[in-house]
């Protein structure tokens, strides 16, 4: 996938599965036995402009080392898995150090190859978010010249587990997009797949969007005429979730796919050219090769598979990467 010129090539890890910096969670280290991310583009996990490190006051809730941005527990309470079926619901809320905290570090400046940063603007009104995004911006404006590695931002505004509803973030897309603008680099907006296709065709005419990612985690209960919630966990109703206490959580894994290709095939309808990083259930090879061949997305974002099936990971990258050097050869 090229975006203004910078070659993201066309698998990538979905923002969250590598941690801030590339490092990872000491929960999924065995994806690195079986090659880790070698031939994939890195997405950072998304950051919030301030510090999301306190649980007991509602701001992230996954406890992280403040030094080294790992879970204080080996299993967060704020994520639910299982491994047989490999669905995972998570609540992390978007736990981090924040903007100005991670920028210190001075490592995403330091990386040698394309990368995505990710950050979503969380408070509670449109003005505060659109303001903290400002600062973000400026911050990162101040910064740039420190980087070694092309970098575009991926703007995300469909975490459902920060207290806002990512239907409803849908309208500032065009907001975010002009004042990110003056950065001057590739700019993603991820979105969920419960946004409107039309909706999401209308923050791709930004003269700004390079590219879509869709979509995040689907919030416990919601599409529930594509999603099977009663057959996978019993019951569609947020507060019987195994995350009640968090609102429910955000569904990841092989569930999501068919809702992605839909999705997308909706989305084709109205849209053939924008790029498309497609994200939600790729679990095999074959889930990316056919998102490629009959959904004509540009790039594919590996998420929880890394977690519960890590020797996937390679095998993912690796038919991504020869799919297209055949495609290239042919040419
Ligand atoms: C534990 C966890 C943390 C996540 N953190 C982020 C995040 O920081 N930013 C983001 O845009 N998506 C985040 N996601 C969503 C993933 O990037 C991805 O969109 C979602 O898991 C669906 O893809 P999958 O089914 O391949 O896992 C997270 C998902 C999980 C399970």
């Amino acid at each position: 996938m090229k975006l203004r010129g910078i070659d993201f090539r066309h698998a990538l890890n979905a923002s969250g599965a590598r941690n801030f910096f590339g490092d990872g969670w000491k929960q999924t280290r065995l994806v690195d036995l079986f090659g880790g991310w070698n031939g994939s583009t890195f997405v950072a996990k998304t950051t919030t402009m301030e510090a999301r490190m306190e649980p007991e006051r509602g701001l992230g809730n996954m406890r992280l080392d403040p030094v080294t941005l790992q879970p204080v527990d080996w299993f967060p309470d704020c994520i639910w898995f299982d491994f047989w079926r490999a669905i995972t619901l998570n609540a992390v809320g978007l736990s981090g150090p924040g903007a100005s905290a991670l920028l210190a570090r001075n490592l995403w400046q330091q990386r040698t190859k394309p990368f995505f940063i990710s950050f979503m603007s969380v408070a509670p009104t449109c003005e505060e978010r659109l303001a903290e995004l400002s600062t973000f911006v400026v911050l990162l404006q101040l910064e740039m010249w420190r980087f070694c590695a092309k970098f575009g931002l991926q703007t995300n505004i469909s975490c459902p587990n920060v207290g806002l509803d990512p239907r409803e973030l849908i309208p500032e897309a065009h907001s975010a997009l002009d004042i990110a603008a003056v950065l001057g680099i590739p700019l993603v907006i991820k979105i969920s797949v419960e946004a409107d296709p039309q909706d999401a065709a209308n923050i791709a005419s930004h003269p700004q969007c390079d590219a879509l990612c869709v979509g995040n985690t689907v919030k416990f209960g919601r599409l529930p005429e594509r999603i099977d919630w009663v057959g996978l966990f019993g019951t569609a109703d947020p507060a019987k979730s195994p995350l009640a206490k968090y609102g429910g959580g955000g569904l990841s894994g092989p569930p999501l796919f068919p809702v992605l290709c839909e999705w997308l095939w909706q989305y084709r309808q109205i849209d053939q050219t924008t790029p498309i990083s497609a994200c939600g259930g790729i679990f095999r090879a074959r889930d990316a090769l056919w998102l490629f061949e009959n959904r004509g997305v540009n790039a594919v974002e590996l998420g929880t598979v890394a977690t519960l099936r890590p020797w996937r990971v390679q095998r993912i990258i690796h038919a991504v990467n020869r799919y297209f050097t055949e495609k290239e050869e042919e040419c």
